[in-house]
């Protein structure tokens, strides 16, 4: 069928699958542009299918020749309906490192679920015998706690008062102020029970405990800090105490993996446009001054340049990990230079409506959006008929 963008508010309901395998395609390559890395060889990915998951499995494959098992919950293809984007990433990426001779297979399911894990940890014990790496880079809305039942929901809001602020409508281009009420009763807690490190700290406790962690594995998870301007509304809102849980569940992980000399970090990665950034207010106003500045500036990087980075000259560097006063690894430094955070903070004060397509990068900010969903990508032809109904080898 012609597939085309069906957007309803901040979701796009399709997603093309020739532009998805174009994008995996355009990552493989930039990966292997930058030469071998000597990393981990056995490699889980829990959130693998989009974003920086789906980044950090094919940096693990075609930068270090890497066994990836990918854990994620995407909708499969029914006739007529295509599959959600990191289905048809998915099925992209394990073609191509099949191709290439590597070992590749996925887990389509709810990775807070007791079920998934215990089959995540049968194919390890059957294909792999164990792993040196853990990436954990789910991010949900909700979450089933498997040992109480309990579903959390996640919501991204500011702690004790109303934050007003600008923010500006990605499609329409429209800047306006929007006030957005503080957090209530429970939701500091439900955030932190879907999005800090308890379902990361019971996927490597459940690995350990059946012996699947090599001697000296790593787990790596991914947090954001981002400006003052942003503040309020991530890093001291609801978000932000779910990511000091998930920091300090590193030092926790740590500590229970010495005996095997394993170590866990939590990578503080940058600001991009995903699905589940595209929805947090004031944010993609940031997002598309931050890329004017960083695009200018000659230090842009999307998903695939930020985890190549972190892999080549932090984790696999040779040398000991580098990281900041709290242990943690910054792959944000580039965005969180004096000199650019001051110009974005400039910038913010002039945005409106009338000036953002020029003072902003609005173009790049849709352009990334669309992307996500297979879109708008160079070099695929739009108008041809596309097979919707598009496999994961591994799931067939
Ligand atoms: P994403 O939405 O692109 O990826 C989320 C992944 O989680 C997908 O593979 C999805 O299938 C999987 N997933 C979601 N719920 C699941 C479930 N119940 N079971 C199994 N898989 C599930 O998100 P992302 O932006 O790559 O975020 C990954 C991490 O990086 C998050 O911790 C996020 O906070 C962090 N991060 C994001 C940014 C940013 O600007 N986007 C910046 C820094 C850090
Ligand atoms: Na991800």
């Amino acid at each position: 069928m012609i597939i085309e963008p069906r957007m309803r508010g901040f979701i796009c309901l399709t997603a093309h699958p020739k532009g998805a395998e174009q994008n995996v395609k355009n990552q493989i390559e930039y990966v292997k542009s930058k030469g071998k890395i000597e990393g981990a060889k056995k490699v889980l990915v829990i959130g693998a299918s989009t974003g920086f998951g789906l980044a950090s499995r094919i940096t693990s494959a075609f930068g270090s020749d890497a066994s990836t098992i990918g854990v994620f919950f995407e909708k499969p293809p029914v006739e007529g309906k295509t599959a959600s984007p990191g289905w048809y990433n998915s099925a992209a990426f394990e073609t191509e490192a099949h191709k290439a001779g590597l070992y590749a297979k996925s887990i389509n399911g709810d990775a807070f679920s007791n079920e998934v894990k215990r089959e995540t940890l049968d194919l390890i014990k059957k294909d792999l015998g164990q792993v040196d790496l853990v990436i954990y880079s789910l991010a949900s809305p909700v979450r089933t706690n498997p040992n109480t039942g309990v579903t959390h929901r996640s919501v991204l809001k500011p702690i004790g008062d109303v934050y007003t602020n600008k923010t500006v409508d990605f499609h329409t281009g429209k800047v306006s102020e929007i006030s957005i009420e503080p957090s209530k009763e429970d939701d500091i807690e439900n955030t932190v029970a879907v999005m800090g490190g308890e379902d990361w700290a019971m996927w490597i406790d459940a690995l350990k405990a059946e012996n699947l962690l090599a001697s000296g594995a790593t787990t790596v998870a991914y947090s954001y800090i981002g400006p003052s301007l942003t503040e309020p509304v991530y890093r001291k809102g609801t978000i932000g105490r779910a990511k000091d849980h998930l920091e300090a569940t590193a030092f926790s992980i740590t500590d229970s993996l010495k005996d095997i000399d394993g170590k866990a970090y939590v990578s503080v990665n940058k600001a991009l446009v995903t699905q589940a950034s595209s929805a947090i207010p004031v944010i993609p106003l940031y997002i598309s001054l931050l890329y004017k500045i960083m695009k200018e500036e000659g230090v842009h990087e999307g998903t695939i340049e930020q985890i190549q980075r972190l892999y080549q000259d932090r984790l696999f560097s040779g040398s000991e990990v580098a990281t900041d006063e709290k242990g943690r690894i910054r792959i944000d430094d580039w965005e969180m230079r004096d000199d650019i955070q001051e110009k974005v903070a400039q910038l913010w004060t002039k945005a409106t409506t009338e000036n953002l397509a020029e003072i902003g990068d609005l173009e790049g900010y849709r352009k990334d959006f669309y992307n996500l969903f297979g879109f708008d990508v160079a070099g695929v032809d739009y108008k041809s008929e596309a097979d919707e109904m598009v496999q994961v080898e591994s799931l067939k």
